[in-house]
């Protein structure tokens, strides 16, 4: 990747996200060099950032980096400097250690802690400050994600000329949950800033609106929300309507299913080279009968542990026999210096080894793991291999591998099994749906995915396929830049 250091300009379009699209690594020769960042966020905003002339802030994944801006592969980077401290108490902490676990479900316990709170407020005004020195008068900002909920408000407060559009990529949990957040009514605030708040699913949007209910009292209708602009809520718990006439601003919050880049990755499908190598993999594994495959960040969310369990007992009881069929699991590096994923990798390996020891033959393994990110053309290779996709996720925002999965099959052929707690099976519902809490159930589903005759496979992946291609990444962005240009039009027409 080559770089180029730009002249200082304002831009009319600006996502803020906490990672840029690549993160700073070390050149076999010492020098500084980027490799592209982990996660669906990034995946799903880089078409986006390359069909618009704007500018991305966000964190280049390493402490105390001072950059200046620059530009990389046609996209305009603006890195926002973290010291230490901030990436162990904003982002491993506030981020990972509280927002994380307790907007999933609490899978994992939060941590709360008052010090994390204070670098997670001061480290989104430095992206606030950032955002509004880089934005030209009336620009369009797209903040992204639960690592920056308190900079839509920052934002307004800095620069009420701008149009603010916020994502969130991961569930929004119950008001149960949320409200075991200390400082869940400044979250609220932050993201009541904002004139449009994105969601994955309608269950997320309608947990938004209960909390704003029950925290700041405001009215909400279907997905609107009147902000009075003048707040005299008093806070927690009390229901105070806004007073008739009094001037108030409305806010959208809304679902708008994240998706892929689905040519893409068809086309990298139908790449001879590619295909080649998917034939490499299965020979490499020893051409089995069936190749299943798990594809996730090493998190407690993706349900590994419970798939693990599943296939290791269907191993036990004969059901599957392990010279004929492999599970590939692909587990990415992620927040490594975090507990629960400390552990978490902890029980994976001593699993996958026990299974491994129990089952594997010479010539044969049970399982084959890689504790590794690969690029798109190996992961694309990795799909074209694999006759049964797991997905078998706790709680997960949408989940993009699923996605990326379906529309590799150019050949209609593959089965996709897939949790009904990731916000996916909204619209991939022609999927083997699971409940991953219920082992005999996720059993009986891989032993379905196993045996399911051609012509099924190929219906349903017919189906999946047209949801996948009809909803892409570029339908996601354009509807939620819509409703925001539309916003904004209504905003300007009142204030007239
Ligand atoms: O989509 C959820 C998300 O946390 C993104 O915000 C993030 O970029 C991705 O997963 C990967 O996580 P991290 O940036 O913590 O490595």
């Amino acid at each position: 990747m080559s770089t180029t250091a730009p002249s200082a300009r304002l831009f009319d379009f600006i996502v803020a996200s906490n990672r840029l699209p690549v993160d700073s690594v070390v050149n076999a020769d010492g020098g500084q060099g980027w490799s592209r960042s982990p996660g669906g966020l990034v995946a799903a905003l880089e078409p986006v950032m390359h069909s618009h002339d704007g500018a991305w802030v966000g964190w280049a994944g390493e402490a105390d980096l001072e950059l200046d801006p620059f530009d990389i592969d046609g996209l305009h980077l603006v890195p926002v400097r973290l010291s230490a401290a901030e990436v162990r108490e904003y982002y491993e902490g506030f981020s990972n250690d509280t927002l994380w676990p307790l907007y999933h479900d609490v899978i994992a316990a939060p941590s709360f802690h008052r010090e994390w709170w204070d670098a997670y407020r001061a480290v989104n005004q430095r992206f606030a400050d950032i955002v509004a020195a880089v934005s030209a008068k009336g620009a369009v900002v797209w903040v992204q994600d639960y690592q920056l909920q308190l900079v839509p408000k920052m934002l307004r407060e800095l620069r009420p000329d701008l149009t603010i559009g916020f994502f969130d990529h991961i569930p929004f949990p119950p008001y149960g949950l949320f409200s075991q957040l200390p400082w869940r009514t400044h979250v609220i605030e932050g993201l009541l800033g904002a004139d449009v708040v994105g969601f994955q699913r309608d269950a997320d949007a309608g947990n938004f609106a209960q909390a704003v209910r029950r925290l700041k009292g405001y009215a909400t209708t279907g997905s609107r929300i009147e902000v009075p602009i003048v707040d005299e809520s008093p806070g927690v718990r009390v229901f105070s309507p806004i007073k008739r006439g009094a001037p108030s601003r409305t806010v959208i919050a809304k679902k708008f299913p994240i998706s892929i880049d689905a040519d893409i990755y068809r086309a990298a499908a139908k790449d001879p080279g590619i295909r080649a190598r998917a034939r490499q993999i299965r020979a490499d594994l020893g051409n089995p009968a069936m190749i299943m495959l798990g594809v996730d960040r090493l998190d407690y969310t993706k349900g590994i542990r419970h798939r693990l369990q599943a296939y290791g007992e269907l191993l036990a009881e004969g059901r599957i026999n392990p010279t004929e069929v492999i599970l590939v699991q692909v587990a990415s590096p992620s927040r490594e210096r975090v507990k629960s994923y400390i552990d978490l990798r902890d029980e994976i390996e001593l699993t996958v080894g026990r299974i491994n020891g129990e089952y594997s033959e010479l010539g044969h393994q049970a399982i084959s793991y890689h504790h590794h990110s690969y690029p798109r053309e190996e992961m694309v290779a990795l799909y074209l291999a694999a006759d049964i996709m797991l997905v078998t996720a706790l709680r997960d925002g949408m989940n993009l591998v699923a996605k990326e999965y379906v529309a590799s099959r150019f050949d209609d052929d593959g089965v996709l099994v897939l949790s009904e707690f990731a916000g996916a099976s909204d619209e991939l519902t022609r999927a083997i749906r699971v409940n991953p809490h219920d082992i005999d159930g996720l059993k009986d589903a891989f032993m379905r995915a196993v045996e399911m005759p051609h012509d099924e496979r190929r219906s349903r992946m017919r189906y999946l396929r047209k949801r996948v291609f009809d909803n892409d990444v570029e339908k996601w962005s354009n509807g939620f830049l819509e409703v925001l240009a539309h916003h904004r039009h209504e905003k300007d027409t009142r204030s007239r």
